[in-house]
């Protein structure tokens, strides 16, 4: 699926949130969200979902739905978001229940999910019986098993630990990217942006305007080998000088406020 996001502008009444941000997302293509604290991340994301309507702006989709896509718009949270009560398997059914589908569909869709990201062990598994980490895989295998045309994830890995998240970018890479999945990735960290994204759109503190867009240009599974370092690097410094101004003037307001 491809996008175009238009967003001139958008409020929450007098507080101006974002501004002339515009930009497209290519077909298969993963693209990162950086940016401040409070400069519109998540609310750009509620946008293209459809869950925010911007004051001023547009988002297009184009691209034919493969068969067997069911939402063609999918979100994966921060918080995961599992249902507590129910167990691994059924908080990964959960979307498939509002569709019309065989049980044998249903069930070939949750197998699949859960064998893609490593759960099948613990398909009957609730969820304060899983770590982090796995929990964050629930949220990923509900995602996969409506077979989205866009992904859209705000902070997947934040409330992660180091090596969790670590773990996890891997399983990203070989993933949803392999499956060439569009998506848009909302992220505090560059080294999270610099190993998943294709592109980087880095935003102002609020209003959120886009500052730069940044290719990252080295093939995904080259980005761990220590050859990529160096080029790795200076892309990390060229961002990091795009934010610090930025986060550092919006620290300080937030401390204020
Ligand atoms: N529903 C809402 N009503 C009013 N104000 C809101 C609403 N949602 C967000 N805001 C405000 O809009 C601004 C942008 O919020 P948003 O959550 O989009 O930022 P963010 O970049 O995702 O922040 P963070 O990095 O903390 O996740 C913030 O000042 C926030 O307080
Ligand atoms: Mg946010």
């Amino acid at each position: 699926m491809k996008l175009a996001v238009d967003v001139r502008r958008h409020a929450y009444d007098d507080l101006l949130v974002l501004s002339d941000v515009s930009f497209t997302v290519a077909d298969g293509e993963v693209v990162c969200i950086v940016g401040p604290s409070g400069c519109g991340k998540s609310t750009l994301l509620g946008i293209v979902g459809g869950l925010v309507r911007p004051t001023d702006g547009t988002v297009a989709t184009e691209g034919a739905l493969r068969p067997g896509t069911l939402n063609p718009v999918t979100f994966v949270f921060q918080d995961f978001a599992l249902l507590p009560w129910r167990s691994v398997r059924d908080n990964v059914g959960f979307p498939l229940e509002h569709h019309r589908l065989s049980s044998a569909d249903r069930e070939a869709r949750v197998s699949d999910a859960l064998a893609r990201t490593g759960l099948a062990d613990f398909a009957g598994a609730l969820p304060k019986q899983l770590s982090g980490g796995m929990r964050q895989r629930v949220g990923i295998a509900r995602a996969l098993a409506v077979e989205p045309a866009l992904l859209l994830l705000d902070e997947p890995l934040s409330a992660l630990d180091a090596q969790t998240r670590e773990l996890l970018m891997d399983d990203f890479g070989r993933l949803w990217m392999g499956a060439g999945i569009t998506a848009l990735y909302v992220t505090h960290n560059l080294d999270e942006a610099l190993r998943l994204a294709d592109r980087i759109v880095v935003l102002s503190r609020r209003p959120g305007r886009i500052k730069d867009i940044v290719s990252v240009g080295i093939d995904r599974p080259d980005r761990t080998a220590v050859a990529a370092a160096p080029r790795l690097a200076v892309l990390r410094e060229r961002l990091w000088s795009l934010i610090r101004d930025e986060a550092a003037s919006a620290d300080r307001e937030m401390a204020r406020a």
